[in-house]
């Protein structure tokens, strides 16, 4: 075998015109999120960890959302629209002009298998050559229903039968379509142009393209893979499935990378989840899109975490919220019921209890009393607050934005601060406290005698 042989490029085509009806969405299907990521996007992610040369998908009649969100996530995709909804051979020829283009292989992927793994797209592809013409990946289903039943020839693929064209020795086979197919890019147009619409849906089935390689003296091969890797999403139900499978990869994978989840199944990951090493996560955490915690920090329960960075040793929660933009310094500490967004905290830096910190820098060493509040919108636009480093916020204190503390500056519990301070000065903001001595008592007095 040749080294050009072995890493033969080919080219993805992703099926993403389907409506989903099933879904009951406003949404179409393949935008719906599993580990924070549109299921789309995770196919697009796995061909391009398989080596896909390049990508084509196929969208549907003014899909102009799924079209972004394939560009968003492959900026070099192609996209073709499929104008009329006539089965899954007719999706893939919406590509008919770069299938013609070149006559390097084909893998086809559907855009609601959102659990395929890279591996198994690059052994798909790797049964091409020599006389296989078409690769089929296949799965042993719990409940075959409504999957395409695989009719093996020996080693070989004979056919695919769908539900509903398959006789009752074919509905009782439990090996099954997956719906991925690799074709080669010597017959791929051939095939695909002689599938026909003569099935029970007059649809042009892909499924075809086994027999009709066999009849042209060609070999069909098929492979194996775990029905949780390739099962579809039709509903809401499946999606949930999908979720928590995809939920369940991440969590061994943050495991085995270093980090210590006290309770796994209670701690919910997003696909680009980054943990460093020594990480704790302890129960009930969230972690929503684009969140990196570094090495050594410790996650307290019941916290949420978006688009955060979580830096070396920082301590987090129990019940912090961190949103997007949230900088939280090496051995920083971020307490219960405080809340972060857009904030950069510099280096130890503390907000122990009951904040929220919106539009800030916190400088190192800083400490903000329970109760603060950055005051950061006036309804119509955000404006930063400054801490400076080692500076002092008393409690319960409110900084009115756009407002600097100097460096080491205090600020008396309980101030309104409207205007800079000074560093090393301390600011308060308050009504003085008057003390009337025995008031209390001649108060108490004179209304007792008044109630006789
Ligand atoms: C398909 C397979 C079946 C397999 C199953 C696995 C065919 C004929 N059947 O059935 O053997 O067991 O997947 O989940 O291939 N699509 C388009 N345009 C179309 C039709 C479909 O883009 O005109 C897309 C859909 O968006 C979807 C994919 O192709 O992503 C599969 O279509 P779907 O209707 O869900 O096929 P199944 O009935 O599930
Ligand atoms: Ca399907």
């Amino acid at each position: 075998m040749t080294a050009s042989h072995a890493v033969a490029p080919f080219r993805a085509i992703v099926l993403a015109a389907g409506e989903g009806t099933r879904m009951q969405s406003a949404m179409p299907k393949v935008l719906h999120r599993i580990a924070g990521r549109s299921m789309v996007a995770h196919v697009l992610h796995a061909l391009e960890a398989a080596g896909a040369r390049d990508v084509v998908v196929v969208v549907g009649p003014d899909r102009a959302d799924v079209a972004d969100e394939a560009r968003r996530v492959a900026p070099g995709a192609v996209l073709r629209e499929q104008r009329e909804r006539l089965g899954t051979a007719h999706a893939v020829l919406a590509a008919r002009d770069d299938i013609a283009a070149d006559n390097v292989d084909i893998v086809v992927a559907f855009g609601d298998t959102p659990l395929i793994q890279p591996e198994t797209l690059a052994r798909l592809h790797g049964l091409l050559g020599g006389n296989v013409a078409v690769a089929v990946l296949g799965f042993e289903a719990a409940n075959p229903f409504g999957y395409g039943r695989l009719v093996r020839h020996g080693e070989d693929l004979a056919a695919i039968r769908e539900e509903k064209d398959a006789d009752e020795a074919e509905r009782a086979i439990t090996l099954c379509n997956a719906g991925l197919m690799a074709l080669s890019g010597a017959h791929a147009l051939s095939i695909l142009e002689r599938i026909e619409p003569n099935n029970a849906k007059g649809e042009f089935y892909l499924t075809d393209a086994v027999d009709i390689a066999r009849g042209l003296g060609l070999r069909a091969a098929v492979t194996v893979a775990p029905e949780s890797e390739v099962m579809g999403v039709n509903d809401r139900a499946q999606l949930a499935v999908a979720e928590a499978e995809i939920q369940r990869r991440l969590r061994r994978a943050a495991m085995l990378g270093g980090a210590t989840l006290q309770d796994p199944d209670s701690v919910y990951f997003s696909a680009d989840t980054r943990l460093g090493r020594d990480v704790t996560v302890e129960p009930h955490v969230v972690f929503g899109p684009g969140v990196t915690v570094e090495a050594g920090a410790t996650i307290h329960a019941f916290s949420h975490l978006e688009g955060a960075i979580v830096r070396e040793g920082a301590d987090i929660g129990p019940y912090a919220r961190l949103r997007p933009g949230a900088d939280v310094g090496a051995k920083a500490r971020v307490g219960n019921f405080v809340e972060l967004k857009n904030t950069v905290m510099g280096a130890g830096a503390k907000a122990n209890h009951l904040a929220y910190l919106g539009d800030g820098v916190v400088g190192e060493g800083a400490n903000i009393g329970a109760g603060t509040i950055f005051c950061n919108y006036d309804g119509f636009g955000k404006a930063k607050t400054v801490v400076g480093k080692g500076a002092f916020v008393g409690s319960n204190s409110s900084l009115v934005a756009p407002v600097t503390l100097g460096d080491g500056a205090y600020i008396g519990t309980g101030s309104v601060i409207t205007a800079d301070v000074a560093p090393d000065a301390l600011a308060l903001a308050r009504g003085r406290q008057v003390e009337k001595p025995g008031w209390a008592a001649e108060f108490r007095a004179r209304n007792a005698s008044r109630k006789k």
